[in-house]
C-alpha cells in the first residue's frame, strides 16, 4: 500500500471511528447531539475561553453542556460537521456573596458549572436563599438561563434569568462579554433568553435573598371542578403554586406554597419529586414497559401513581423519615425543590425513561386549552383507546409572570399571536409520558400524542419550552414566535456569532441562521 493511501485509509477510519453520541440526562440510546469529535471536561473559564478560540479559528461546531438535563437530540446544530462539546460541570466557583444586614436582596456570582443544589448549600449556609427563580433537580444555572427554564408562578418572576443581573458570555471569537441587564438593550434581551447561541455563559452575577422558612401545602379536586376554575385565582396568591393533573382518575392535585415565620415550626421538609425505591423501580419499570401493548397497565400506573402523589412527596432531612401530613414546613430551597434522598435513586437511574412536551399558552385561554385536551382524551375514548398519564406527577400545569424578551416564552408585546394577551402571563401544558424501551420505543397509540401537540399548535397561540419539545413541535410551533423578536435576536447573534459556530437545530428550526 502507498503512504498516502494509507493516510486516507486512517483518517477516513479515524472520521468514521471518532465521532459519538453525547447523551441526555437519560444515558445511552438517549442523544442530546447526535455527532460529536471530543468532549472537554474545562475547568476554568480561561479554559473554556482557549478552547472556543480554536474552535473559531477552525471554524468548527462547538456547544456548551451542563448535566445533559434536556430530552431531546437538540443541542447541536445538523450540520455534516462534527461538535466539540464543553462540558462545564468543573467551572464551578461561587464568589462575591454579598447580603448586607439592612438589605432587601443581594449578589452572588456563579460560574458556568455551578448547580440549583450547590448554589442551595452555599446559599443556606450563610442564611440566604435564591428566592422563587429555581427549577427541578441537578441542573446548571448557565443551562436553565440559556434555555429560558423557569418555575411556576404568577406572582414573583419565575424565570430563572429574571434573577440575572450580569453574564459574561464567551463569544463566536473567543472573547469574553460582559452583558449587564438593561431594559433598553438590545443585547440584553437576546442574552436573557439565548438558546446559547450567543455563546458560552461563563459567570453570571444572580439575586439572592434572606433565606426563609416556607410552607408546601396540597389539595385534590376533581377535574370538572377545574376545568371551568379561575386558575388565576387559584395560583396568583401564592409565591409558587401548580397543578398535576390526573386524565384517567379525572383528578388534579393543586400544590402552593408560602412563606411562615422561621420560628413557627422546627420540621425541617425535603422534598423529592424523582427519588425511587429499588423495589418501586423495577415494580415501576414493570409495570410501564408493558403499558406499550396492555392500556390497562397505563390505568393501573395512573392510578397508583395519584394515590402516592396524594400523601406528601416529603422527608424529614434530619432524620429521612417519611412525613405523612400536609403541610409541611422547611427551609426554601428543601421544600421548593429538596433532591435526592439519602438511600434512593432517580428514577432514570432504574431505566424509566420518558419523553415529553411543553407549550404556554395566554392565561386568557388557559381554561380553553385544559378543556380542548379534555376533548382530545375524550375522543380517544370514543375510538377506544382510554389514554391516562404514565409519569410519576401526572401532566404538571405550570404558570409564568410575563417577562419580557425575545425568546421566553413568557414574553409579551409582540405584534403576533395574541399580542397583548401574555402581559397577564401564561399557563404551560407540561405533558410527560413514559418512553417504553422494548421494541420501537413508541407509546400505546402513539398517534395520540402527535395529533394533541398538533392541535394545541394549530388552536392556539402556543410557545414551546426550548428543551422539552421535538424538532417536530418546533417546525410547527415557529408560526406562533413574533419574526420582529426572531430579526431583532438574530441580529444579535450575528454580532456575537458571525460564523455560526454555536448552531442549534433549535436555533436553524425557528429561523435564526
Ligand atoms: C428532571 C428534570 C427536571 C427539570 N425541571 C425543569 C423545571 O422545573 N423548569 C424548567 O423550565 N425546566 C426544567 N427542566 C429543563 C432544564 O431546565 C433545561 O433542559 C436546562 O437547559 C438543563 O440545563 P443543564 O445544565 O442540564 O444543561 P444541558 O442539558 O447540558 O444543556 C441544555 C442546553 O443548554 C446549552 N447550555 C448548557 N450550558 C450552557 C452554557 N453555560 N452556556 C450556553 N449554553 C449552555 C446546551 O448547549 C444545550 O443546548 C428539567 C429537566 C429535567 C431533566
Ligand atoms: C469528564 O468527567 C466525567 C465525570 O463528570 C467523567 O465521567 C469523564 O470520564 C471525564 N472525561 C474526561 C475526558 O476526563
Ligand atoms: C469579585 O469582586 C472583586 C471586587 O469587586 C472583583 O475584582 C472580582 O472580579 C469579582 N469576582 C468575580 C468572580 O466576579
Ligand atoms: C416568632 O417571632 C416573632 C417575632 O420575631 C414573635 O413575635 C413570636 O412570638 C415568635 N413566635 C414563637 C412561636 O416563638
Ligand atoms: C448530579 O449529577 C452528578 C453528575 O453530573 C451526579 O454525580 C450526582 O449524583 C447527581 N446528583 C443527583 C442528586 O442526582
Amino acid at each position: 500500500m502507498k503512504p498516502t493511501q494509507f493516510i486516507a485509509i486512517a483518517a477516513l477510519w479515524a472520521s468514521g471511528a471518532s465521532t459519538f453520541p453525547f447523551n441526555t440526562f437519560d444515558g445511552p440510546g438517549f442523544p442530546a447531539c447526535n455527532d460529536v469529535s471530543a468532549v472537554y471536561n474545562a475547568t476554568s473559564v480561561s479554559e473554556m475561553v482557549s478552547l472556543v478560540q480554536e474552535a473559531s479559528t477552525n471554524n468548527t461546531p462547538v456547544r456548551a453542556a451542563g448535566k445533559g438535563h434536556m430530552w431531546y437530540d437538540t443541542m447541536c446544530s445538523s450540520s455534516s460537521q462534527s461538535t466539540t462539546i464543553i462540558r462545564t460541570e468543573f467551572v464551578n466557583a461561587i464568589a462575591n456573596f454579598s447580603l448586607p444586614e439592612e438589605a432587601e436582596s443581594g449578589t452572588v456570582v456563579v460560574e458556568a458549572g455551578v448547580t440549583f443544589f450547590q448554589l442551595a448549600d452555599y446559599l443556606h449556609e450563610r442564611g440566604a436563599s435564591m428566592g422563587y427563580t429555581l427549577v427541578n433537580w441537578n441542573i446548571t444555572l448557565a443551562g436553565a438561563v440559556a434555555m429560558g427554564a423557569h418555575r411556576s408562578s404568577l406572582k414573583e418572576e419565575a424565570n430563572v434569568a429574571a434573577g440575572v443581573l450580569e453574564m459574561d458570555i464567551i463569544d463566536g471569537n473567543g472573547n469574553l462579554r460582559t452583558v449587564v441587564r438593561d431594559e433598553g438593550s438590545e443585547t440584553w434581551h437576546a442574552a436573557s433568553t439565548s438558546l446559547g447561541l450567543l455563546g458560552i455563559i461563563a459567570r453570571m452575577k444572580v439575586k439572592v435573598y434572606r433565606d426563609e422558612k416556607v410552607y408546601a401545602m396540597q389539595d385534590t379536586y376533581d377535574e370538572a371542578d377545574i376545568l371551568d376554575a379561575d386558575l388565576e385565582a387559584m395560583i396568583a396568591p401564592y409565591p409558587t403554586a401548580n397543578f398535576w393533573w390526573w386524565p384517567y382518575m379525572r383528578k388534579f392535585h393543586h400544590r402552593y406554597y408560602d412563606v411562615i415565620p422561621t420560628n413557627s415550626s422546627s420540621q425541617e421538609g425535603f422534598q423529592s419529586t424523582f427519588s425511587v425505591t429499588e423495589i418501586e423501580g423495577a415494580a415501576a419499570k414493570a409495570i410501564l414497559e408493558s403499558g406499550k401493548y396492555l392500556p390497562a397497565s397505563n390505568w393501573l400506573a395512573e392510578t397508583i401513581f395519584f394515590s402516592l402523589w396524594e400523601s406528601p412527596n416529603f422527608h424529614e432531612k434530619s432524620t429521612n423519615e417519611e412525613i405523612a401530613e400536609w403541610p409541611v414546613y422547611g427551609w426554601n430551597h428543601d421544600v421548593l425543590i429538596g433532591g435526592l434522598y439519602p438511600d434512593q435513586k432517580p428514577e432514570w437511574d432504574y431505566d424509566l425513561h420518558g419523553y415529553t412536551l411543553e407549550l404556554a399558552v395566554p392565561m386568557s385561554q388557559a381554561n380553553a386549552l385544559l378543556k380542548r385536551v379534555r376533548e382530545l382524551f375524550d375522543d380517544e375514548i370514543l375510538k377506544g383507546f382510554v389514554m391516562a398519564s404514565t409519569y410519576r406527577s401526572g401532566i404538571n400545569i405550570k404558570f409564568g409572570k410575563a417577562y419580557f424578551d425575545f425568546l421566553g416564552q413568557t414574553t409579551y408585546g409582540s405584534a403576533v399571536s395574541g399580542g397583548e394577551g401574555w402581559k397577564g402571563g401564561v399557563m404551560m401544558f407540561d405533558f410527560p409520558s413514559y418512553h417504553p424501551t422494548s421494541g420501537d420505543g413508541l407509546r400505546y397509540n402513539e398517534e395520540f400524542y402527535h395529533n394533541l401537540a398538533t392541535t394545541l399548535i394549530d388552536e392556539f397561540p402556543v410557545r414551546p419550552h426550548w428543551t422539552k419539545n421535538t424538532r417536530e413541535v418546533f417546525e410547527q410551533a415557529k408560526k406562533n414566535l413574533d419574526p420582529d423578536y426572531i430579526a431583532r435576536f438574530r441580529a444579535v447573534r450575528e454580532d456575537f456569532d458571525p460564523n455560526g459556530i454555536f448552531k442549534s437545530v433549535v436555533g436553524e428550526i425557528i429561523g435564526l441562521y
